[in-house]
């Protein structure tokens, strides 16, 4: 089992490269399924999820190949299987992602249902009810999304009763093509939405209000091939600059979109850290001690949940104590164990932690439980006197693009290793 090993301590300085997302480049992975000719993607981030993403288009019968200049391209002409197993569907709930293309394009498909997962029980009832308003007729029987739409999809007035990003990405591929008008209430708005919108419409769909709560899709006949491009990771940036700010360091993440990242910065600058910004880089610069703030996670333009664990992380060595209110996932607090085995002073109380800023961590050894919240753990142990030994890394695996090499790169003493065997007890696996 491989581990990371941090000496902590270092302040980070220098600049960092941004990779693609992650959430952005799943959903764009199935729009190929929908296009009536090769689709070429740049930027795609070389990691775990996004793997599973193309093995499991690839077992639909799709070629899917890389260039000598790392782009992917997936031609899904030939694909005739319109399955998503649950061996591929359980390591990676995105999967479920595949279900309204598939649909759209041949009527029926058979997707495995996501169990569970560290976070939050997650359901997919939102995607299953959208689906059958567009003319689906869904049965979950033996862990199995059944669905088919014998006279094909149509359009359909959907308002969600929560905000669901990927449940507004599968209805939005699935209308994409269905006959006459999809209206979306209540849709997400996050960046990645409005990726997807952008590269569906780049292969001739026709979508507007992308970015707010209301998406308007009048269905085309189908969709032509071209090239897609991924945007940049806002929360593996916010990760980078958030290490700057726990270490007392000064970092710029370059290749990354400012204004998508609001919500974070503005809790940066109240912290006391200067925040400085250019049309595609941030720099963050730690103050001699950071001030507690509070967040509350909230749909995009809110505070992202995925930067919860890391912002705790950087509160555990604030002056005062600040209120962490996580609202998106009931179960999204499994780091606060591990944090407190570093040292740091956290109490919580439901979807509420608090969080008394200590004056220093200490290395221990700790488990990832989740993505986001081994992240925080390593931001923790950059920070941490001594060694900290993080098992289980393969959650960081599904989300950070050469984690190590980026972080080595701003200073910091962090290396993976196999030869380590953790002390923690083995659990069951989980997974995002
Ligand atoms: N929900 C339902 N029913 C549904 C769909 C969602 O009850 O049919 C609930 C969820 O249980 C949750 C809330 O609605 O309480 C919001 O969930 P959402 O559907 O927005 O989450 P998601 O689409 O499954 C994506 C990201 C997550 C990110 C969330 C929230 C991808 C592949 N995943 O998940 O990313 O936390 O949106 O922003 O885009 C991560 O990258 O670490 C990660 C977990």
């Amino acid at each position: 089992m491989e581990s990371i090993i941090i000496q902590g301590g270092k302040p980070l300085t220098g600049t960092v490269e941004i990779s693609g997302a992650k959430n952005a480049a799943l959903p764009l992975l199935a729009v190929a399924i929908l296009a009536d000719a090769p689709v070429v993607y740049h930027r795609i981030p070389h990691l775990k999820d996004v793997t599973t993403m193309m093995t499991l288009i690839a077992h639909q019968g799709a070629e899917v190949t890389i260039d000598d200049q790392s782009r992917l391209h997936i031609d899904a002409r030939t694909a005739n299987l319109p399955v998503a197993p649950y061996e591929l569907v359980k390591t990676m709930r995105a999967s479920s992602l595949v279900l309204g293309p598939l649909l759209a394009r041949f009527g029926h498909a058979n997707v495995s249902l996501p169990g569970g997962c560290a976070i939050g029980a997650r359901p997919i009832d939102m995607h299953l009810k959208g689906l059958e308003a567009m003319g689906a007729e869904i049965k979950v029987e033996h862990g199995n999304v059944k669905a088919v739409a014998p006279k094909g999809l149509h359009g359909a007035h959907i308002v969600f009763d929560q905000v669901t990003v990927t449940g507004t990405e599968n209805l939005m591929m699935a209308a994409a093509i269905a006959d006459g008008q999809t209206v979306l209430e209540n849709a997400a708005a996050e960046p990645e939405v409005v990726n997807l919108a952008q590269a569906l419409r780049d292969l001739g769909a026709n979508i507007e209000g992308d970015g707010t709560h209301k998406i308007v899709i009048e269905g085309v006949a189908s969709l032509s091939g071209g090239e897609i491009t991924v945007i940049p990771d806002r929360i593996e940036a916010a990760t980078y600059l958030s290490a700057a700010l726990i270490t007392g360091g000064d970092v710029r993440a370059t290749g990354c979109n400012p204004a998508d990242l609001e919500a974070f910065l503005a809790r940066v600058r109240a912290s006391g850290a200067l925040v400085e910004t250019g049309s595609d880089w941030i720099r963050c610069a730690a103050p001699k001690r950071l001030q507690a703030v509070d967040i509350s996670t909230m749909p995009h333009p809110g505070f992202p949940t995925d930067l919860q664990a890391q912002f705790m992380a950087i509160m555990c060595l604030s002056e005062g104590s600040s209120s962490i209110r996580e609202t998106i996932f009931e179960n999204r607090f499994m780091h606060v164990q591990e944090l407190a085995r570093m040292g740091a002073n956290i109490h919580l109380d439901g979807h509420m932690a608090v969080v008394h800023g200590v004056e220093k961590l200490s290395g221990a050894q700790v488990m990832a439980t989740d993505l986001r919240a081994s992240a925080s753990l390593v931001l923790a142990g950059l920070a941490a006197e001594g060694e900290t030994q993080i098992s289980r890394v393969y959650h960081i695996d599904r989300g950070y693009e050469r984690l190590e090499e980026k972080f080595c790169k701003l200073g910091a003493s962090i290396e993976r290793c196999s030869g380590r065997e953790p002390m923690m007890p083995q659990v069951d696996s989980f997974h995002v």
